[in-house]
């Protein structure tokens, strides 16, 4: 296959498990071709005259995510019209910041599996994905130096400051289970609605200046409500589905929505049950599945779907004033999107 052609496969095949009206796909149409361009971009940044570099790169080109970052920032760019030809470079350099992040989220966790492939740490050595990493933000800065668009500059790199404080909080936190729903709220908002929000702002910056606020603010409610559904996903869906490992969440002992809010109402015996699950340093699948069982049944999951509900409708209010496009459906379209995916 071409170049050209790879890049188109790899921009229209990625995982997409809803159907109907809310599809990747259909979401997509209107910067499809913008799109193929940034994964060529990405392909073209991430080949590298060191070997190993170019190794890692070629893995992460070939796992694929969903691109959904890249795909918001090129509808913003279009809600008035045309966008302008910087989006490209500037929707490259968000997913790369992105895939940054992500490989070193897999890291730090020993995830072996995203995207349904092995992950970076688990192919090579956590020592080289943490520095493919910084490769990666690092190789993202330069291309938006290079083109010297400072408040675009300003905007990711106080996302990409925002992301890492999420990160690191989220590491420091020492009783997991007196985590509050505040501090979820802000948790999530630093390390993932900042970054869709920032994704959105630059879009706005590339031919839709006049709604930077509206948008900026659609893509923080929407960032919310996809780290929520994030989360629920991790209680409800199979790996299969996913292509990430179930339940990884209470392995890794974090405590999110569900969770959080099951708590408030949990009897004692199940209390006494999480509480143990939280003292055993290795639990197994089972107490895994006993603990998912715990949340559902004190209605954690209802409750988190009821709260991205909320931020999905507050995305969705953000983009009341905008012109009547193409791309501005497309942005509705993605709120369902979000809240109906299953992976
Ligand atoms: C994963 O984001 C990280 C979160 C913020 C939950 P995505 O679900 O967009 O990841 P990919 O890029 O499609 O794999
Ligand atoms: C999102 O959090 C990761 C980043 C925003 C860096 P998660 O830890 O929930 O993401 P997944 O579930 O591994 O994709
Ligand atoms: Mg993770
Ligand atoms: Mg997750």
């Amino acid at each position: 296959m071409s170049a050209a052609g790879a890049a188109s496969a790899a921009a229209t095949a990625s995982p997409d498990s809803s159907s109907g009206a809310a599809s990747l796909a259909r979401i997509r149409a209107p910067v499809q071709g913008l799109l193929e361009a940034v994964v060529e971009e990405m392909s073209r940044s991430v080949a590298n005259d060191a070997p190993i570099v170019a190794q890692m790169g070629h893995h992460l080109m070939a796992m694929r995510g969903k691109m959904f970052r890249p795909t918001l920032l090129l509808l913003c760019s279009e809600v008035e019209g045309a966008s302008e030809p910087a989006a490209i470079p500037l929707a490259t350099a968000v997913e790369m910041i992105h895939l940054a992040t992500l490989v070193h989220d897999d890291a730090i966790d020993h995830s072996v599996l995203r995207r349904g492939m092995p992950t970076l740490n688990s192919l090579f050595s956590h020592q080289l994905s943490v520095i493919m990493g910084d490769f990666l933000y690092s190789t993202a800065l330069s291309r938006l130096v290079a083109l010297g668009n400072l408040d675009a500059l300003r905007v990711l790199t106080r996302a990409s400051t925002e992301m890492s404080l999420g990160e690191m909080r989220q590491l420091a936190m020492t009783n997991a289970l007196s985590f509050s729903e505040d501090d979820y709220d802000a948790l999530i908002r630093s390390k993932t609605a900042s970054l869709m929000s920032a994704a959105c702002e630059v879009g706005s910056l590339c031919g839709a200046r006049d709604y930077r606020e509206e948008l900026l603010s659609y893509g923080e409610s929407l960032g919310t409500a996809f780290q929520i559904v994030d989360d629920l996903i991790d209680y409800t869906e199979a790996r299969e589905t996913t292509g990430k490992p179930t339940g990884l969440d209470l392995r890794e002992h974090k405590v999110t929505l569900p969770l959080i809010a099951a708590l408030r109402v949990m009897p004692a015996p199940d209390r006494r049950i999480v509480d143990d699950f939280f003292a055993d340093p290795e639990p197994s699948d089972m107490s895994i599945a006993e603990v998912i069982r715990i949340v559902g049944e004190n209605g954690g999951l209802d409750y988190a779907r009821k709260r991205g509900a909320m931020f999905a409708s507050r995305a969705e209010q953000a983009l009341t004033g905008l012109p009547d496009t193409v791309a501005r459906q497309s942005l509705i379209d993605s709120i369902s999107y979000v809240m109906e995916r299953h992976s």
